[in-house]
C-alpha cells in the first residue's frame, strides 16, 4: 500500500482535516498537491481544535514528516505564522518539507483577488480573497515567483519585476489602484528566506524515494471535486485540480505509485460562494443542517450554504477520480429527522438524466429528483460498528454506497478521531 489520495467528493469541507488526521497516525508523509491557505481543516483532537488552511493535516501526528508539494500556491506570512501558532501549542513542526518548486502567493496577488472579485460585481465567484487565481494564473501564464527564488536575490528581482510591469499598468489603469512597489515586494520575500530556508526541499525525490522503500504516503486533498478548475462547476471553481489527478502533477508521483484514491463524502451537502447547487435548500431544513453541523466557514467565516445528499454528484466523484472508497462524514448531523430526502436523479427541461450534465447550461436548470429514507432520532456519536447504528441509519448508509458506486469504508459520527466507525481498512 504505497501511496492514497485522499480528496473532497463534493465542493470542499467534507471532513478531509478529520480523516487525513485519523490516517495520520498510520503513514509516514502527509502531503498537500494543490491550494493554499483558501482550504481551512479542522481536527479536533481530544479537547484541543486545530483550524489548519496551508499546512497538511499530518502535522499533528508525531510520527508522520508533513510535506508541501510542488502543485500548492504558498503565502509565506501565512505559513510562518500558522507554524508558530502550532508551536506555541507544543505541535513539533521541524519536520515539515516544502517543495522549492512550490509557488509564492505575494501581497500583490491577494490585492488582485479582491479588486478583481469587487469588479466582477454580481458575477463574483465569492473567493476565499487569499490570492490563489492570481498565483495560479501567474505560474501558468510563467511570470510566478516560485519558493526557491527566495534564496537568489538576482533571480527574484527580476521575476517580480517582470510581473509586476504588467500588473502596475492593470492595477493604475483599470482598477484604479496604486501601483506597487517592486523594492517593497522583494524586500518582504527577502525576509522569509531565512525563516523558510531549512524547510525546503526535493520533494518529489523525498516521496519517490520512500514509496519505493515501502513507506505510506497520504496525499491530502483542499476543495473538492466540484471545485475543481477543469472537472468542477466551472467559472464557480477554484484554480487548482483537487481531483486525484492533481495528486501526481502537484507532487511528482507517478499515477503507476498510487493504489487507493477515498472520497470524502458528506452525509448531506455544502457549498460556500457563488455558483450552482442544485440540492440547496433555502428554508427550515438549511438552516438547521446549518446549525446542527456547524456549516460555518473554517477560513472566511461565511455561512455554508446547505442541502440534501446529491448521488449525482457522488457518481460524478466516483468517475473522476477513480474513488476506490468512500469516507461519509457527519451522519450524526442528520439524527432527528424523520424522513431524509436524497436526490437520485435530475430533471432537465422535463428530462430525467443520471449522470452529471456536462453543459453548465443544463447544470443551471438541474431540478433534483428526490428518493425520501426514513429518518432515525436515537444518538448515534457513540456508535463504534455499523451494526452499532439504528436500522434506518444503516439502510441510509447503504442506499447512498448503491447510489455512489464505491464501498463507504469508514462513517463519521461526530468530529473527534474516535468518533468514526471504521469497516473496511485504508492501509
Ligand atoms: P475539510 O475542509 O474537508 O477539512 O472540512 P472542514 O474542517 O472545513 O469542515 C468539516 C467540519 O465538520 C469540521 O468542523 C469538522 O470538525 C467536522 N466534522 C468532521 N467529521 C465529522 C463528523 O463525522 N461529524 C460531525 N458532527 N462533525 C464532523
Ligand atoms: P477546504 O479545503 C470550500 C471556494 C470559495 C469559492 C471558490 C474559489 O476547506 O474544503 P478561491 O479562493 O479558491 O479562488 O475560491 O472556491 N473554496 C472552498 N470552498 N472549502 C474550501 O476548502 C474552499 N476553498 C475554496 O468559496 O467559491
Ligand atoms: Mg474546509
Amino acid at each position: 500500500m504505497p501511496a492514497l489520495v485522499l480528496l473532497g467528493a463534493q465542493w470542499g469541507d467534507e471532513g478531509k482535516g478529520k480523516a487525513t488526521d485519523l490516517l495520520g497516525g498510520s503513514v509516514d508523509y502527509v502531503v498537500r498537491y494543490q491550494g493554499g491557505n483558501n482550504a481551512g481543516h479542522t481536527v479536533v483532537v481530544g479537547d484541543q481544535k486545530y483550524a489548519l488552511h496551508l499546512l497538511p493535516s499530518g502535522i499533528l501526528s508525531p510520527g508522520c514528516t508533513p510535506v508541501i508539494g510542488n502543485g500548492v500556491v504558498v503565502d509565506p506570512a501565512v505559513l510562518l505564522s500558522e507554524l508558530s501558532g502550532l508551536a506555541d501549542r507544543g505541535v513539533d513542526t521541524s519536520k515539515l518539507l516544502i517543495s522549492g518548486n512550490a509557488h509564492l502567493i505575494t501581497p500583490y496577488h491577494t490585492t488582485l483577488d479582491k479588486v478583481s472579485e469587487r469588479f466582477l460585481g454580481k458575477r463574483k465567484i465569492g473567493t476565499t480573497g487569499r490570492g490563489i487565481g492570481p498565483a495560479y494564473a501567474d505560474k501558468i501564464n510563467r511570470v510566478g515567483i516560485r519558493v526557491q527564488d527566495l534564496f537568489d536575490e538576482s533571480i527574484l528581482r527580476q521575476k517580480v519585476e517582470a510581473a509586476l510591469d504588467y500588473k502596475n499598468q492593470v492595477l493604475a489603469k483599470l482598477y484604479n489602484r496604486r501601483a506597487i512597489v517592486v523594492d517593497q515586494v522583494v524586500e518582504e520575500l527577502l525576509g522569509y528566506a531565512d525563516r523558510l530556508g531549512g524547510y525546503v526541499a526535493d520533494t518529489t525525490l523525498v516521496l519517490n524515494n520512500a514509496i519505493d522503500q515501502g513507506q505510506v504516503v497520504l496525499f491530502e486533498g483542499g476543495q473538492g471535486t466540484l471545485l475543481d478548475v477543469d472537472h468542477g462547476t466551472y467559472p464557480f471553481v477554484t484554480s487548482s485540480n483537487p481531483t486525484a489527478g492533481g495528486a501526481c502533477t502537484g507532487t511528482g508521483v507517478g499515477p503507476t505509485k498510487i493504489s487507493r484514491v477515498i472520497g470524502i463524502l458528506k452525509a448531506y451537502t455544502t457549498r460556500v460562494g457563488a455558483g450552482p447547487f442544485p440540492t440547496e435548500l433555502l428554508d427550515e431544513d438549511g438552516e438547521k443542517l446549518r446549525t446542527i453541523g456547524g456549516e460555518r466557514g473554517v477560513t472566511t467565516g461565511r455561512d455554508r450554504r446547505c442541502g440534501w445528499f446529491d448521488a449525482v454528484i457522488a457518481r460524478y466523484a466516483t468517475r473522476v477520480n477513480g474513488l476506490t472508497d468512500f469516507f461519509l462524514t457527519k451522519l450524526d448531523v442528520l439524527t432527528g429527522w424523520e424522513r431524509i430526502p436524497v436526490c437520485v436523479a435530475y430533471e432537465i427541461d422535463g428530462k430525467r438524466v443520471e449522470e452529471l450534465p456536462y453543459s453548465q447550461t443544463d447544470f443551471h436548470h438541474a431540478k433534483p429528483v428526490y428518493e425520501t429514507l426514513p429518518g432515525w432520532s436515537e444518538d448515534i456519536t457513540q456508535a463504534k460498528t455499523f451494526d452499532q447504528l439504528p436500522k434506518n441509519a444503516q439502510k441510509y448508509v447503504q442506499a447512498l454506497e448503491e447510489m455512489s458506486g464505491a464501498p463507504i469504508s469508514a462513517i463519521g459520527v461526530g468530529p473527534g478521531r474516535d468518533e468514526t466507525i471504521q469497516i473496511n481498512s485504508f492501509l
